[in-house]
């Protein structure tokens, strides 16, 4: 009974919200964020074999385009709940977004964060002015963690990727990248945690008919996981260099978006992952953190690139979110040490 009750609520979440409430977000947040670029680079599609639009969310405030949700969110709190102060749990990109909309507005924000969190992402917050509680390791530690606070504090949680608004504004960053694009991309692939970012985009790409591919680390794929046994599943996530893509289970409303339009998933290593971050660094200029380059990582592989011109006879033309920009610059090095860039072909 419990369990039909479940299904019918997230069934009507996901059928009422569209790509009407991304373009919502994007005007509410209009001036608020960066317009990010669409980069495009003759080496790296030389080396992919695709006409690639990378969409250069390392570039956004506070280098990733958490900042989108955040600031829609936080936005959309009433004044009575905003001077509550602002409660979240984060690996630390979405705590940076946080504590950077808690700025913006005047009040206090507090955060929990993993205690292997990257050095970067914990001065980056402090940065900002956030407090921040350590609690464990992964995204169920921080997540009872947050609640706690919320207990003793009476604060209001900023949801990390479940909220229907982180949704909607993280959807701004694939609006942007299709009209940068022009014509209609014949894929877009959108790094995964706990699945703010690909629903957003899903509901967008739907609209545009532009398929959506979902990447995750081998070792943490909560969401191929789920679309194979067709309900959200949990994992227990295992080493992995990118931080940011390792909740895990995904969100409910967030599955329940993506599921409908995500046409197929693609699990990358560590290796992989190393070699497209230090591919980009060198050959497009661009610095990612490890979970900004996976996207970059299925492009560099092939297999997307090889199903698509057989299917369309043709170059495709492939959209790949470059999620964020929070390295260490003695991590680069030590990258660029250990996954040395292909040679420019
Ligand atoms: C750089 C980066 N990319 C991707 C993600 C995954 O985003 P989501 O949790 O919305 O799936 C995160 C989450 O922290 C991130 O920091």
């Amino acid at each position: 009974m419990g369990r039909r009750v479940c299904y019918h609520t997230f069934v009507l979440g996901a059928d009422h919200v569209g790509a009407d409430d991304v373009r919502q977000a994007a005007a509410a947040i209009a001036g608020q964020v960066v317009r990010t670029p669409a980069l495009r680079s003759e080496v790296l599609d030389a080396l992919c074999g695709a006409e690639l639009w990378l969409k250069a969310e390392n570039l956004q405030h506070i280098g990733a385009f958490k900042a989108r949700g955040a600031l829609y969110a936080v936005g959309r709190l009433s004044e009575a709940e905003r001077s509550r102060g602002i409660i979240t749990y984060s690996s630390g990109n979405h705590a940076q977004a946080v504590a950077l909309a808690a700025s913006r507005h005047g009040i206090s924000a507090d955060v929990a964060m993993p205690e292997d969190a990257p050095a970067i992402k914990v001065a980056a917050v402090r940065a900002l002015g956030a407090h921040i509680t350590f609690a464990g390791l992964t995204s169920d530690d921080r997540k009872t963690k947050a609640h706690q606070m919320q207990a003793e504090s009476g604060g209001v949680i900023i949801e990390p990727f479940g909220h229907r608004d982180i949704i909607c504004g993280q959807g701004t960053a694939t609006l942007e990248l299709l009209e940068q694009a022009g014509e209609p991309l014949d894929a877009l692939l959108v790094p995964v945690g706990g699945g703010g970012l690909i629903a957003g985009a899903c509901l967008v790409a739907a609209e545009a008919g532009v398929p959506v591919y979902s990447v995750e680390p081998s070792a943490c794929d909560a969401f191929a996981a789920s679309l194979e046994a067709g309900e959200r599943v949990a994992v227990q996530p295992g080493p992995t260099i990118a931080d940011g893509l390792k909740p895990v289970m995904v969100g409910e409303l967030n599955f329940a978006i993506a599921r409908r339009h995500v046409a197929g998933s693609f699990r990358v290593d560590d290796d992989a992952i190393g070699r497209a971050l230090t591919t980009l660094a060198a050959h497009a200029k661009v610095i990612v953190e490890p979970s900004g380059a996976a996207t970059t990582a299925v492009a560099l592989a092939g297999e997307l690139t090889r199903q698509l011109r057989e299917r369309l006879g043709r170059r495709p033309r492939i959209g790949a979110i470059l999620s964020g920009g929070n390295l260490g610059m003695n991590q680069l090095a030590e990258l660029l040490a250990a996954y040395p860039p292909p040679a420019r072909p």
